[in-house]
């Protein structure tokens, strides 16, 4: 019994560290309705579409997606868009290709199979653009950030004037969801930047939920496939359960109990 306790308390310790831990720097993120949490989440069409744009129309001037092509825009369980869509989308930025047969390089209008055109040639290009930060690649940054979503969501929404007392540098921006809370992007959204195609009223909530939704997909794009395969393990796992139960009743039915 004595070591039962001493189990016993050990197991309680362990559990309990780690809550102690987060509650200690837990910050409260802005909490929105995501449509692909949960068992059977579902990424929103409209809400990736629209974060496309968002994405191209505001954020693409600094930030890439070094690891999507634009065929991945006409994928199953993406934005969906249509192949000729697609096509359309990546005819409108230029790509460098190249040498040619005179050896030089050349650019032409994007094709489906070209990754996303990048914002800068290097990363020392992109540091002098930006008072010497780097504007993150975004393909992965969901995944690469504690509070994954939620941060990405409450940061794009957490610009405020500095309380008294604290100073900021050129180029520096106070933001409440910023670890430290100094940030060298300013504040990128205001109601109405961009134009939806849908009707959709783009206040700075929207394309912060929009735009996340879209970083979301292009961070874990096999997410519903995912979703779906839980699914049907569960199911497979209940009915092997049942099946193991009643086979295990009838083995042992001819052992006669005693009472
Ligand atoms: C004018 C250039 C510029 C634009 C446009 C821009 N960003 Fe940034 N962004 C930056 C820079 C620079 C940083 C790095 C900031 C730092 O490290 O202090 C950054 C950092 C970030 C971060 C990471 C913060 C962290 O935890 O490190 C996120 C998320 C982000 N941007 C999202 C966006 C989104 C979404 C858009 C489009 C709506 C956007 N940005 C548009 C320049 C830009």
């Amino acid at each position: 019994m004595k070591n039962f306790y001493r189990v016993l308390s050990l197991v309680t310790l362990i559990f309990l560290i780690p809550f102690n831990l987060n509650s200690a720097e837990k910050i409260e993120y802005l909490k929105t309705d995501w449509s692909f949490k949960g068992l059977f989440g579902k990424f929103d069409r409209g809400a990736l579409q629209r974060g496309y744009q968002v994405y191209t129309e505001v954020c693409s001037s600094c930030h890439s997606m070094k690891y999507l092509s634009y065929r991945n825009l006409a994928e199953k369980g993406g934005p969906e868009f249509t192949i000729e869509q697609a096509k359309a989308i990546a005819a409108s930025f230029e790509v460098k290709d190249g040498p040619n047969a005179d050896g030089d390089m050349f650019t032409r209008p994007g094709r489906l199979s070209d990754k996303f055109v990048m914002p800068y040639d290097n990363v020392k290009a992109a540091q002098a653009a930006n008072g010497g930060a780097y504007p993150p690649d975004m393909s992965v940054l969901v995944k690469a950030r504690g509070g994954g979503v939620d941060y990405i969501y409450s940061l794009l929404q957490g610009y405020e004037d500095p309380p008294a007392g604290i100073s900021l540098d050129d180029g520096v921006y106070y933001n409440k969801y910023m670890y430290g809370n100094k940030i060298k992007m300013s504040n990128q959204l205001s109601d109405g930047l961009v134009e939806y195609g849908d009707g959709t009223k783009s206040t700075v909530e929207q394309m912060s939920k929009d735009v996340t939704t879209f970083l979301m997909w292009a961070a874990e794009p096999h997410l519903e496939s995912r979703h779906q395969m839980g699914f049907k393990v569960i199911v497979y796992l209940t009915i092997l359960t049942i099946l193991v139960y009643f086979s295990m009743k009838r083995i042992w039915s001819r052992i006669k109990t005693e009472v």
